[in-house]
């Protein structure tokens, strides 16, 4: 069993990382202090393929399910969980678990935030996306009709129950999009790990649970080390944004349809390296060992339709604009990387070609 502190100021808990965790979710609940009263949130899929685990768990009653597309991801299914929390009766020795994405996450997790001015909340994530991701750092919200992920809030949870099993059942995109963000902190933060993923991709893909747990292990730990040195993103969590601004760009210029979120960061990453390359901050052979790995998880949605001037209005248009000007997380080398708010659209431009978007 792996445990990972996330030493944040509002409140610190613990990430566990263990094939089997879910069976042993009672238990765990206990050590982290759950309140007595525990639901789970869950969607029908998710919970269809691993409800029966949950349930005879946590002798779980009936579970509050609701749909995870990133659709879904809004006020109304927020207010889905109000209405079963408050018909239940659900008062403050209330825990809220969310078993599922990142949808699930944040969505659900902002209800736990919300109601009754914040009840426990213990994530039990079932992506990889979720487990190495979403589920750390206190990030919950819903999307506004008008901008993903607008309305939310910094709420830490109890505690996250990492169980790699539960990833068995996986789409192999969903698995390949969460292993996008793994690379990321390979990237960003540990040569180690962007090596692992290179050297273990067979048994990865494979999802035995003794290689998945260090890996999920190493990005928790990642992230964890963020987001405690600056819960709230004023700073340095900023380079968890690395791939993140073509990324979000990509997704909103395709109105989120064509790309899961790991994909689009994949390129984002790409686009960030040829501009870090073209400066001289990044050697050349360190953004084609980047390539490779990225390349050698399998290909990506095309992106020869896009037109580079799109995405850098849609740049533009993000938040990570501050005081009009963008700031760009650059790598430097594998592990390593710098922030920056002076890129011209001309490098961005040229960056975006060179990966192969429309010119
Ligand atoms: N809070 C944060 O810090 C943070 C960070 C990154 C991403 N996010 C958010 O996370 C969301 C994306 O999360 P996601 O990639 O997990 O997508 P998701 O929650 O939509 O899940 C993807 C799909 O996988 C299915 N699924 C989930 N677990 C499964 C399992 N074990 N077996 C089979 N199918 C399963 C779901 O039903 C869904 O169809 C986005 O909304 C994004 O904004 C939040
Ligand atoms: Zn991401």
């Amino acid at each position: 069993m792996t445990r990972i502190e996330v030493a944040t100021p509002s409140r610190p808990y613990a990430v566990t990382i263990d094939a089997g965790a879910i069976e042993r979710l009672a238990r765990l609940l206990d050590e982290l202090r759950a309140p007595e009263r525990r639901f789970v949130v869950s969607s029908p899929l998710v919970w269809r393929l691993h409800g029966s685990l949950v349930a005879r768990a946590i002798n779980a009653t009936e579970p509050i399910l609701v749909p995870d597309g990133e659709r879904f991801k809004q006020l109304a299914t927020v207010t889905r969980i109000y209405d079963a929390l408050v018909r239940a009766n659900a008062d403050r020795a209330t825990t809220l678990i969310t078993l599922g994405g990142g949808v699930i996450g944040d969505t659900a997790g902002f209800a736990a935030a919300t109601y009754l001015r914040g009840v426990a909340l213990v994530h039990v994530p079932t992506t990889l996306l979720a487990q190495v991701d979403s589920a750390i750092g206190g990030k919950v919200g819903v999307n506004h009709p008008l901008g993903k992920n607008l309305i939310g809030a910094f709420y830490q949870p109890h505690g996250v129950v990492v169980d790699p099993l539960v990833l068995g059942t996986l789409p192999r995109r969903e698995f390949r999009a969460g292993l996008y963000e793994v690379i990321k902190y390979g990237m960003t933060s540990s040569a180690a790990l962007f090596d692992r993923v290179g050297k273990e991709r067979q048994a990865i893909f494979a999802r035995a649970p003794e290689t998945l747990t260090p890996v999920i292990a190493e990005s928790c730990r990642i992230k964890a080390g963020v987001v405690a040195a600056d819960e709230r993103e004023a700073g340095p969590r900023r380079i968890l944004n690395f791939g993140h601004t073509a990324g979000h760009a990509i997704e909103s210029v395709t109105k989120y349809r064509r790309f899961r979120h790991g994909e689009a960061v994949g390129y984002g990453m790409l686009v960030a390296a040829e501009v870090a390359t073209a400066r001289g901050a990044l050697a050349d052979h360190d953004r084609q060992a980047l390539a490779d790995l990225i390349a050698s998880l399998g290909p990506l949605p095309p992106i020869a339709d896009i037109p580079a001037v799109q995405m850098i209005e849609a740049m533009q248009h993000d938040k990570k604009m501050v005081a009009g000007r963008l700031h760009f997380v650059l790598p430097t080398a594998i592990g390593a990387t710098t922030i920056v708010d002076d890129v011209t659209e001309k490098e961005i431009g040229r960056a975006l070609k060179r990966v192969g978007f429309k010119g």
